[in-house]
């Protein structure tokens, strides 16, 4: 891999994705008439106290606490949760294609009419393997939040393919969606407010364990508990601690615990860190990495900030307005972007060396970001794109690999540009 080492929601407000899944056959696609695009497109134990210092006593094992890789007993099992083969390196685990979500506007209170649609996800590709690290990037509102929901089931896409591990989660219900599922999971956003302040660590690592019933038995289920918080460098004997009782990257450990109880192949982390301290970052992000090494497992790594993603990405997807603009390697995007979105976002990161950041030009760019309901003909970037001509409004750039560069650019006049960098 080419990273560079470095380094749920209270339950009353989102539902359990797999509780959605149970009760409804998520993931059926709206309709035959949705638009094909282009493919480029509380109570707490009032005696139990946290422990101040608990964020150092993570990953490294403090004293008093186990290390994260304290070996410990093995749990009974009722049967391996993932039955399938481990597929090599290098295999694809999910494969998205052309994938969809408009959201319709309508209007009217008794009869309601479609006069439009939001189109946040407009014919989205990925591939992501087996111990791969793909970043998502892009300004807000640019559809990463509901592409990573398409993927977990928790929005229906409006067209298009999801496959885990070669199934199409669009295509199966019931039982056979509810198993193909389990094999992907996220990690919310905001650790202080995706966790039920109501229930005990123990009860919201373990939930899942409560809808997929054949995967740890019940007797079993307290110990495998305690097994994922060492995982996660969180003290097993907290496990009837309430949220509200750990600092905030505790609890995105906790988060990642509930995460990884179904013990998936593919983690979506929707900004996993960007609610946190930037002391805290690097920790959370350090143990993605670990859990990544000791586990096999495959992120999708959505984002904000551009230096946080260099750091784990091994594959990089800039998204604008619903589309993935720029895609590929994430070191050879960072080092030489093709796509002037992606120079524009990467000329605007902070380089913390003075000497390097009068080398710097800054691309600044003009306008608002156009309405998801009304995007632009052609290149939606147009608007904002200093290298725009009238081709771009007619014809919509694919997302393919151009001459002089080895990753996939949707630009009709895609060229690279050196980026200068911070130490990374
Ligand atoms: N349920 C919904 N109904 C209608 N529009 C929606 C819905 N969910 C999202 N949208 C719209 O879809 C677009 C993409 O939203 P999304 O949350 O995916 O963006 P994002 O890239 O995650 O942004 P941020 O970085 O701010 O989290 C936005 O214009 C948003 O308003
Ligand atoms: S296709 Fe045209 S408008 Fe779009 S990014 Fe390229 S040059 Fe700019
Ligand atoms: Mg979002």
């Amino acid at each position: 891999m080419s990273k560079k080492s470095a380094k749920d929601t209270p339950r009353e407000e989102n539902p359990s994705v797999d509780a959605a899944v149970a009760s409804d056959d998520a993931g059926r696609a709206e309709g035959p008439d949705a638009p094909k695009t282009d493919a480029s497109g509380t109570k707490a134990t009032s005696d139990a106290k946290v422990d101040a210092t608990d964020e150092k006593a993570t990953t490294g094992g403090d004293a008093g606490k186990p290390a994260a890789t304290a070996k410990v007993t093995e749990a009974p099992r009722a049967a391996e949760p993932t039955t399938a083969p481990v597929l090599d390196k290098g295999e694809n685990v999910l494969e998205v294609r052309d994938l969809v979500k408009h959201f319709p506007i309508t209007q009217g209170i008794v009869l309601r009419r479609k006069v439009g649609a939001v189109q946040a996800v407009d014919g989205i590709n990925l591939d992501l393997r087996r111990g791969e690290t793909l970043g998502i990037v892009g300004e807000s509102g640019c559809g990463k939040s509901t592409l990573a929901k398409l993927l977990i089931g928790l929005e229906r896409p409006t067209s298009g393919t999801i496959k885990v591990r070669g199934q199409d989660l669009t295509e199966l219900r019931g039982g056979d969606l509810l198993a193909a599922r389990r094999n992907i999971q996220m990690v919310f956003q905001d650790p202080y407010t995706s966790l039920n302040p109501r229930m005990t660590v123990g009860d919201l690592i373990g939930e899942p364990f409560e809808i997929h019933t054949d995967v740890v038995p019940r007797q079993g289920r307290r110990q495998r508990v305690q097994e994922l918080l060492e995982l996660v460098g969180l003290n097993p004997d907290h496990i009837n601690r309430y949220p509200h009782q750990f600092s905030g990257g505790q609890r995105q450990r906790i988060g990642i615990a509930r995460a990884l109880a179904l013990e998936p192949e593919v983690l979506l982390c929707d900004e996993p860190v960007s609610a946190l301290d930037v002391s805290i970052q690097a920790q959370v992000i350090n143990l993605l990495e670990k859990l990544q090494d000791e586990l096999g497992l495959s992120y999708l790594f959505i984002a904000h900030d551009l230096s946080v993603v260099r750091h784990i990405a091994d594959k990089l997807g800039v998204m604008y307005l619903g589309r993935v603009v720029e895609y590929g390697n994430a070191e050879e995007i960072y080092e030489a972007p093709t796509h002037p979105y992606t120079q524009a976002l990467l000329s605007a990161v902070p380089v913390p060396d003075p000497k390097l950041r009068g080398m710097r030009d800054e691309i600044v760019l003009e306008g608002d970001v156009p309405s998801p309901a009304n995007p632009p003909s052609g290149c939606r970037f147009r608007t904002r794109c200093w290298k725009a001509e009238d081709v771009c409004a007619e014809e919509t750039p694919l997302l393919q690999v151009r001459e002089n560069s080895r990753h996939a650019s949707a630009c009709h006049f895609a060229q690279k540009r050196d980026v200068v960098h911070g130490a990374a």
